[in-house]
């Protein structure tokens, strides 16, 4: 897969050079490109944001730059990703989706947000795709592109060493993932649960299902649909 990221803070991503994505990039199976939107700008302060049309408070990102931007990165397969509280909401659904794309593109919006007209232009000339982290307001796209590009790289094949601590993870079935406990068995008074020492497969399955139920009950009934 390659990833694109444009954004006023390129020195944020520099995270991606280590741990599993660092190892899936240096292994080819990420090919990463961070681009500067300020490269794309051609006055001496190398503006990105204006004062908005209609007044109202902080700063808009200007279109030009991203016209270039996007002009120099796109191709035919890019599925483009404006990070934005206004979005649908990011989920383990989504990041399946993203990780089967071939080409991702991800515009990190600062200040008020981005002219809307980049949007709409983009949309003419690729796929495009809103999305939002959550439902609280950051101060830009950075960490929620972090959070995607790390959430979509895990479930790209071969990024995982062990496949099967995918499809056991909270989300991926619908329910909070069940607790998990290694040695030593006994510590600070507290022991491990006796049905995991027992060696009886059918036992642990059936009980970290019920812990996976009971979790979900407490924290997210939402997710049960109660
Ligand atoms: N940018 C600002 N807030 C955001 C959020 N909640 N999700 C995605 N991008 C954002």
């Amino acid at each position: 897969m390659r990833i694109d990221i444009v954004t006023i803070f390129p020195e944020f991503f520099g995270v991606l050079d280590i741990s599993l994505l660092g190892k899936a990039r240096q292994s080819g199976m990420i090919e990463l490109g961070v681009h500067n939107l300020r490269d794309f700008t051609h006055d001496r302060h190398r503006t990105v944001d204006d004062t908005p049309y209609g007044g109202g408070a902080g700063m808009v990102m200007k279109p030009e730059p991203w016209g270039e931007a996007f002009d120099e990165i796109l191709d035919d397969e890019a599925l483009v990703i404006f990070p934005s509280p206004a979005g649908e909401r990011f989920t383990q659904a989504t990041a399946r989706e993203l990780s089967e794309e071939k080409h991702l593109v991800f515009g990190c919006g600062r200040y008020e947000g981005i002219d809307q007209r980049v949007i709409d232009h983009t949309r003419g000339r690729a796929r495009v795709r809103e999305i939002s982290l959550g439902d609280y307001v950051l101060n830009g796209g950075e960490v929620a592109v972090m959070a995607m590009i790390e959430a979509v790289g895990r479930l790209i094949p071969g990024v995982v060493g062990n496949p099967a601590s995918l499809t056991e993870e909270s989300h991926e079935d619908g329910l909070l993932e069940y607790p998990s406990y290694t040695k030593p068995s006994g510590w600070r008074g507290l022991d491990v649960p006796d049905v995991l020492t027992s060696g009886n497969h059918g036992a642990i399955a059936a009980w970290r299902h019920e812990q996976q139920l009971e979790r979900t009950r407490r924290v997210r009934p939402d997710l049960l649909g109660d």
